[in-house]
């Protein structure tokens, strides 16, 4: 009670301090990415009692999952390593089904849509832990005092959150890191990975979520195959294909690694889903 009660006083000293500085905060965000999402809490807890309810059959406790992600809320904004999210990793981590595993870079909405919530695939942010982070954003303020923050929910920057950009070790970046490198350990069979043909940089970043903390943590000896899918969108336009530029150079670093591959371009079955939003267009017209 009594912690409570200081909690509180430091509240309402802290909320004091803020308005003093609302006329400089609002003079400019300090970070390049996204604020903290209002209602983090609510979603988080929402997210997580439904995908428990609807999709996971091993029981799960979302308050503890919940508290052992809320750490990183108390830590300096640039100062959260993926190591930090551990706990959270474990209370929440299950199986991914065989076969189900679908990685990507570069098209997370055509992703979320052809999963189609883990009836037909299975991507990281269809796994209970993605699922609890994905479009959402979250840290502490800069030099915040330490206590009691994360219990009151105002110590967290709204405004703006640090990106890749500004520093490495930001609460968002290690998050994924984290949860990516799980994702990998634990897929099995055939692998899935869908890229951007028509992304102007190229359909692999070569530096990247699925460059760095995903093929590396990959298990040889339980992976089957990996088939890339190469999709251009319906208006173009064509950057590169399979065998052409970071393609090329992704099929080179699988091939190195001794796993079997294959690359498809414009795989059917999610053109035909592209094609739901150009179903006028030649390339959309159905043969009969
Ligand atoms: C869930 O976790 C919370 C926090 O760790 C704990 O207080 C609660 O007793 C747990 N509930 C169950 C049903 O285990
Ligand atoms: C996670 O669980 C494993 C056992 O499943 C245990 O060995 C490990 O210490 C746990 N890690 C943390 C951070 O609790
Ligand atoms: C592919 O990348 C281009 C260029 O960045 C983008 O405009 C397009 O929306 C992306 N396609 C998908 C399906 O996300
Ligand atoms: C936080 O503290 C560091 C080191 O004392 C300082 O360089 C930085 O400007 C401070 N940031 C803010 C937003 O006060």
């Amino acid at each position: 009670m009594a912690v409570a009660w200081e909690c509180a006083a430091a509240g309402l000293r802290l909320l004091a301090l803020l308005s003093l500085l609302s006329l400089e905060l609002a003079a400019g965000a300090r970070w390049s990415g996204e604020g903290t999402s209002p209602q983090l809490r609510s979603i988080f807890l929402g997210r997580c009692a439904e995908y428990i309810t609807l999709l996971s059959p091993q029981d799960r406790n979302c308050t503890a999952i919940w508290e052992a992600f809320k750490v990183v809320l108390d830590k300096d904004p640039c100062s959260v390593l993926p190591s930090d999210y551990d706990l959270f990793i474990n209370l929440s981590r299950h199986s991914i089904p065989r076969d189900k595993s679908l990685f990507w870079e570069n098209n997370h909405l055509l992703v979320t849509s052809y999963s189609e919530n883990a009836r037909r695939f299975m991507p990281l942010c269809d796994v209970l832990y993605g699922r609890l982070g994905d479009f959402l954003s979250w840290c502490r303020q800069e030099n915040a005092s330490e206590m009691c923050l994360s219990t009151l929910f105002i110590g967290l920057d709204y405004q703006s959150c640090p990106t890749s950009e500004d520093c490495e070790n930001n609460a968002v970046d290690s998050y994924w890191k984290r949860a990516s490198m799980q994702y990998s350990r634990d897929s099995s069979g055939v692998i899935y990975v869908m890229l951007n043909g028509s992304e102007s940089k190229g359909a692999y970043p070569i530096k990247g979520f699925f460059a760095d903390f995903e093929i590396p943590y990959l298990q040889k000896d339980k992976v089957t195959q990996i088939e890339i899918w190469v999709m251009h969108d319906i208006e173009g336009p064509n950057v590169e294909s399979c065998g052409e530029g970071s393609v090329k150079i992704l099929e080179e670093r699988l091939k190195a690694m001794g796993f079997q591959y294959r690359c498809v371009n414009d795989h059917h079955p999610v053109k035909l889903l592209m094609c739901v939003d150009h179903s006028a267009h030649p390339d959309c017209a159905m043969s009969s």
